[in-house]
């Protein structure tokens, strides 16, 4: 089976990157909802950073024209998903969330369709149980912002079969990105060495070693980081770094990955990064 039309459960910061991508490189999107509002402002976003990639000139003004025409808006998860090859969900990383979606997905999906999850930290091998497929399950973890990282982290669970790898992974490189093979543990590869150095970077603040601008100048600065690891703390959210970081603490049971009071504190404060327009530093 050939992988030919997709469909992206979520059009969040993800899902809008995700659908950006397929359709960018020639694959019909279904792009599934749950609000005609929550579409319209995914669709507001990719014809953004489309535009983006216009003006720097990556593509023509007619190749976004052809990318968007490839995405068609569902706000049914079993229309959307009925015919699709490759069913590609990114919605918030909430298990009891997930469930609901998979489980309609299960009963509404072609057979043979691949299901992946881009769950940053939620084992795929328990997604995938919640299915009637685990072996054509697997994790496609993408990079924000979508359209720039290289990277697709592929999860296989444990029952993910070598054929539903392939698959995937020449899907990634059509996408124009780089597949890196992972084994199905606590914040996979990426989030297992990334959070934690974000995890200290707060401790510094928090035990007065430095402000966090001067923790951020100095991963920028000495170890040439794009983002200090508090600004890209604020970027990927910190209610999200809170999450993984109490997957890592949960899933391995090692206080190395005990999550710093001072992210706590944060999060309880409502003050989650760029969405909330405060985090470490302000958006205002
Ligand atoms: N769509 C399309 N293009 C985009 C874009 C988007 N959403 N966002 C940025 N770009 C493009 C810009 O047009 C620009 O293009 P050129 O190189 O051709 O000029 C390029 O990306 C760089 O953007 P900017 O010049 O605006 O800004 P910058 O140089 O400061 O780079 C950045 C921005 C790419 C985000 C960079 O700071 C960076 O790489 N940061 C680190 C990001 C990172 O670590 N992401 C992973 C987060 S972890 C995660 O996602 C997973 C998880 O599980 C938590």
């Amino acid at each position: 089976m050939d992988i030919r039309k997709v469909a992206v459960i979520g059009g969040g910061t993800m899902g809008n990157g995700i659908a950006h991508v397929f359709a960018m490189n020639g694959f019909p999107v279904h792009l599934i909802e749950t609000k005609q509002e929550f579409a319209d402002r995914a669709l507001a976003t990719i014809d953004k950073n489309l535009g983006r990639m216009v003006d720097k000139e990556k593509i023509t003004s007619d190749q976004k024209d052809a990318s968007l025409k490839n995405i068609s808006v569902f706000l049914d998860v079993d229309k959307g998903v009925a015919d699709a090859d490759l069913i590609v969900e990114a919605v918030p990383e909430n298990f009891g969330i997930k469930e609901s979606v998979w489980k309609a997905v299960d009963g509404a999906a072609k057979e043979g369709a691949i299901f992946a999850s881009n769950t940053s930290s939620i084992s795929i091998t328990k997604i995938a149980a919640l299915t009637s497929r685990p072996d054509r399950f697997i994790g496609m973890h993408f990079f924000n912002p979508v359209p720039v990282m290289k990277l697709v982290e592929i999860v296989r669970g444990l029952d993910t079969s070598d054929e539903t790898y392939a698959m995937v992974e020449e899907t990634s490189k059509k996408l124009g990105k780089v597949p890196v093979p992972v084994n199905d543990m606590p914040g996979f590869v990426s989030n297992r060495v990334l959070m934690p150095m974000i995890n200290e970077a707060i401790f510094a603040v928090y035990e007065g070693v430095a402000t966090p601008e001067n923790v951020d100048e100095v991963m920028k600065l000495g170890m040439a980081h794009p983002m200090g690891p508090l600004r890209l703390a604020d970027f990927i959210g910190l209610d999200v770094c809170l999450d993984i970081l109490n997957v890592l603490y949960e899933g391995f049971k090692d206080p190395k990955y005990r999550p710093c009071p001072l992210l706590v504190k944060m999060v309880d404060a409502g003050k989650l990064g760029n969405k909330t327009g405060e985090g470490f530093f302000s958006y205002q």
